[in-house]
């Protein structure tokens, strides 16, 4: 039975621009691959990634490096359902399953905004004494950052829209197309 009164999201209508094509992110993925390959040549390295938002971008990456790695995942959430502010408040919602003592950590994310999440996450993660700690984003939106993050790995600078698709969400709703698009704004202005 159809709940009338929640509004499916239209995927083919709904965004008002592609930011990023498939193409520039299979791009970016191949040449962010080959940087870590070079950079942990001598060693192996552990992959976190961090649900949901990540989920794609982690799929594809892992198979962008050409060294052995390991992969944890943890899944944290600091917004709400349908909005596009952040609460502030990280929750860990899944933790890692095994230890990072003495590894060399990766921590994959999709999007850095006010950077919040990732510096909980840091000084979560620290406190597992990993041998060392990098961070890649695909996404960097700097114009909302609050705290400072070193990002080791960076894919795309963007502006400062409310982005959906390849693991981003508005609402839950988006995580599968298979490009960056900017949602329209009427439909996160009125909710
Ligand atoms: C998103 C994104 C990052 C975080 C970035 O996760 O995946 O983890 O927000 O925002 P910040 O820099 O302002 O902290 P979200 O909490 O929406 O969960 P999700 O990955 O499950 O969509």
């Amino acid at each position: 039975m159809v709940d009338q009164r929640v509004r499916l999201p239209d995927m083919r209508t709904d965004v008002a621009q592609v930011l990023i094509t498939e193409e520039q992110i299979r791009d970016k993925v191949a040449e962010l691959g080959g940087q870590i390959t070079s950079d942990y040549a001598a060693t192996s390295v552990t992959l976190v990634s961090v649900l949901k938002g990540s989920l794609p971008f982690m799929a594809d990456l892992m198979r962008a490096i050409q060294i052995p790695v390991t992969i944890d995942l943890m899944e944290v959430s600091s917004y709400g359902g349908a909005t596009t502010e952040t609460s502030g408040l990280v929750r860990i919602l899944k933790d890692l399953s095994s230890s990072i003592a003495g590894k060399d950590v990766l921590i994959v994310e999709d999007i850095i905004d006010t950077g919040l999440t990732l510096n909980y996450l840091l000084r979560y993660l620290r406190g597992k004494n990993p041998r060392s700690l990098r961070i890649c984003a695909l996404l960097d939106k700097p114009a909302r950052r609050l705290v400072e993050i070193p990002i080791d790995y960076r894919g795309f600078q963007i502006p400062d829209e409310f982005v959906v698709g390849y693991g981003l969400d508005f609402g839950e709703y988006y995580r599968n197309l298979p490009f960056i698009g900017v949602l329209r704004r009427e439909l996160y202005e009125t909710t």
